[in-house]
C-alpha cells in the first residue's frame, strides 16, 4: 500500500485542491467524506490526516462534526479553516461567530521565536494567505498554543505540539497563498513522515497486475466514447487481459465531423476489439421535436444504455463493466446530496448499467486526476491524439445545438465547428486551449450575401480555458484569427450568417451551452 493522508472533506470548495497539491509531492491521498468511521480512515493506515474547510459553522445547529476517535490514531492532523474550528471546539475552546470575518489575501505574522511553528518554519515571518472564513478561534482549547495571527487580530494558526494537532485559519492550499504548498510539505514530510512514494510508473505496474488478478479469465464489457478516461482505461485493462476485453462503441449521431472514423481508426491501432454501432437513426428519431436541454439529456442517456446494453449481452460470459471514473467523479458523486450540492446539468454517465446488467464494476483510473490519467495513456504507448483529445461531452453535440436536433442542423453546426477548431490549430491556439467548440442557436437574423438578404441562424464561438471544468474563463483569441475564422465560417457553411463570441466565464455560465 502507498503512503496515504486521509483528507477529510467537511464540504469546501477546496478540498481537491488539497489532493492535488499533496500529489504534486508524490503523496497519494484519500479523500473521504466527513461521516467517514474512525475505522475506515484507519483501514488506510493514514500517514497524516488533513480536516478541510467546509461552509458550515461549528455553532451552527446542523454542524457537520466528524468521528473524535481519530484523534486517537497517534497520526498528525491538520485542521484547515472549518477543521481548525471543529478542533478547537472538540478540544473544549470556543469559536466567535459572524465576527471579524475575512475575505481575502491577507497579512500573517508568525508568532516569534520558539513559538513558532515547525508547519511555518520555512516561510518568512510575515506572509500572504488567503483566508474565508466568517467564525473564528475566540479561546485556545487546553495544551494549544497561538502560532500567528492575521493582520487584523485573528488567530491565524494553532497547534498542540505533543499531539501534533495543528490548525490553519487560512488556505495552504490556493495559489494565492504564499508558499501554501511549503507549509503542506513540512506537514507532510516533516510532520508526517512521508516519503513521497508516489509514482506513476510503479502504479501502471501495480494497477496491471491488480486487474490481472481481479478478472482472472473472465471478459469484460467496456463503452467506448472516444474520449480519454475511457480510451486510456480500455488500453490499459487491454494491457492487463488482452482479448478478453470487448470494447463497444456507440455512434449516437451526435459526434463532431469524421470523429467516429478517426476514433475507430485510433482504437484500432491500438489493437482493442471494438464493436462499432450506428445507432444514429435511433437516436435522431427520439430527439425529433425536443428542445429542452434536460429532456435531450435524460433520453440520450437512457438510449445509450439500451443499445449498449443489448450490444453486451450478445458477448458470452461477460463478468465485468468497465468504466473510465477517475477521482473528481468519485468526489463529485459520493458528496451528491450529502451536502445540498445543487443538480446543474444530468451528467450523461452509464451508472445504473452494472445493476441492471448483472455485472460487477472495474474502474481502475478512479484514483486518478485528469493530468494523471494523460501521464498514464503516454506511459502506456498511447497516441497523442487520444491523449491529448479535448474533453467531449457525453451527449455529443445535442448540447451544442439548441432548439430542435436535425440531421440537417447538426451538418451545418459540423461544418462550422470544424473550421473553427481547424483555424485554431493552424494559428497554432488548439493545444493551449481547454476546449473550444461551436454552438448552434436557434436564432435568425437578418444579412446581406452578394446583393441578396438572407436570413439564417447564428453559430457561437466558445473557447475557454480551465484546470477541472469546475471554473472556466473565456480564451482571448487574437481578432485576426477570429475574423478569419468569421469570414470562413460564412462563406463556406450554408444555414449561417452571423457568428458571434461567447465571453463569459464560468460562473455565471457553464461550459456547454445546455
Ligand atoms: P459544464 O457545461 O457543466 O461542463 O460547465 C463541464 C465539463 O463537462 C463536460 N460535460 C460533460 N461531460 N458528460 C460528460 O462526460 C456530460 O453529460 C457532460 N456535460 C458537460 C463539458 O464539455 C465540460 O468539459
Amino acid at each position: 500500500m502507498n503512503e496515504n493522508i486521509i483528507i477529510i472533506n467537511c464540504g469546501s470548495q477546496f478540498t481537491q485542491l488539497i489532493a492535488r497539491r499533496l500529489r504534486e509531492m508524490k503523496i497519494h491521498s484519500v479523500i473521504l467524506n466527513w461521516d467517514a468511521s474512525c475505522e475506515t480512515v484507519a483501514s488506510y493506515a493514514p500517514k497524516g490526516i488533513i480536516i478541510s474547510g467546509g461552509p458550515k459553522g461549528v455553532n451552527d445547529p446542523d454542524a457537520i462534526m466528524i468521528d473524535k476517535k481519530i484523534f486517537e490514531l497517534g497520526c498528525p492532523v491538520l485542521g484547515i479553516c472549518y477543521g481548525m474550528q471543529l478542533i478547537t471546539k472538540i478540544f473544549g475552546g470556543a469559536v466567535n461567530s459572524g465576527t471579524d470575518s475575512e475575505y481575502g489575501v491577507t497579512l500573517i505574522k508568525k508568532s516569534p521565536g520558539k513559538n513558532s511553528s515547525l508547519l511555518t518554519k520555512k516561510i518568512p515571518e510575515q506572509f500572504h494567505a488567503l483566508m474565508s472564513h466568517g467564525d473564528n478561534v475566540q479561546k485556545l482549547p487546553e495544551g494549544f498554543e497561538i502560532t500567528s495571527t492575521s493582520d487584523g487580530g485573528v488567530i491565524a494558526s494553532i497547534e498542540n505540539r505533543a499531539r501534533k494537532i495543528f490548525g490553519l485559519q487560512f488556505h495552504p492550499e490556493v495559489a494565492n497563498t504564499e508558499k501554501g504548498d511549503e507549509i503542506l510539505k513540512s506537514f507532510a514530510f516533516e510532520i508526517c513522515s512521508c516519503s513521497g512514494d508516489w509514482d506513476m510508473t510503479n502504479w501502471v505496474e501495480n494497477s496491471i497486475a491488480e486487474i490481472k488478478k481481479q478478472v482472472g479469465d473472465k471478459k469484460v464489457v467496456c463503452g467506448l466514447s472516444g474520449g480519454v478516461d475511457s480510451s486510456v482505461s480500455a488500453t490499459l485493462v487491454h494491457k492487463a487481459i488482452g482479448e478478453n476485453l470487448q470494447c463497444v462503441f456507440v455512434n449516437h449521431g451526435l459526434m463532431r465531423l469524421n470523429e467516429p472514423e478517426e476514433v475507430m481508426k485510433q482504437y484500432k491501432e491500438i489493437g482493442l476489439n471494438v464493436i462499432y454501432v450506428d445507432a444514429s437513426e435511433k437516436f435522431l428519431g427520439e430527439l425529433a421535436g425536443v428542445t429542452d436541454p434536460e429532456q435531450k439529456r435524460k433520453i440520450i442517456g437512457r438510449l445509450f444504455i439500451e443499445v449498449f446494453e443489448a450490444e453486451a449481452k450478445k458477448i458470452q460470459g461477460a463478468e465485468f463493466l468497465l468504466q473510465g471514473t477517475i477521482y473528481p467523479d468519485v468526489i463529485e458523486s459520493g458528496m451528491k446530496g450529502k451536502n445540498g450540492a445543487a443538480l446543474i446539468k444530468s451528467h450523461h454517465n452509464v451508472g445504473g448499467l452494472p445493476e441492471k446488467m448483472n455485472l460487477k464494476l472495474l474502474e481502475p483510473l478512479r484514483d486518478l486526476f485528469k493530468d494523471e490519467v494523460r501521464v498514464l495513456g503516454k506511459i502506456i504507448g498511447m497516441p497523442e491524439e487520444i491523449i491529448s483529445r479535448q474533453p467531449f461531452p457525453g451527449p455529443g453535440l445535442a448540447v451544442r445545438c439548441l432548439g430542435e436536433i436535425t440531421k440537417q442542423r447538426l451538418d451545418v453546426l459540423r461544418e462550422a465547428d470544424f473550421i473553427f477548431r481547424e483555424e485554431l490549430k493552424s494559428a497554432g491556439l488548439y493545444k493551449n486551449i481547454w476546449q473550444a467548440f461551436c454552438v448552434l442557436l436557434p436564432v435568425k437574423s437578418v444579412g446581406v450575401m452578394g446583393d441578396s438578404r438572407t436570413y439564417n441562424e447564428a453559430v457561437v464561438l466558445r473557447a475557454i480555458h480551465s484546470q477541472d471544468a469546475m471554473t472556466a474563463e473565456w480564451s482571448r483569441i487574437d481578432f485576426d484569427v477570429l475574423d478569419k475564422i468569421s469570414k470562413r465560417i460564412c462563406n463556406e457553411v450554408k444555414g449561417i450568417n452571423r457568428v458571434v463570441l461567447d465571453v463569459t466565464s464560468k460562473p455565471p455560465a457553464t461550459i456547454e451551452w445546455e
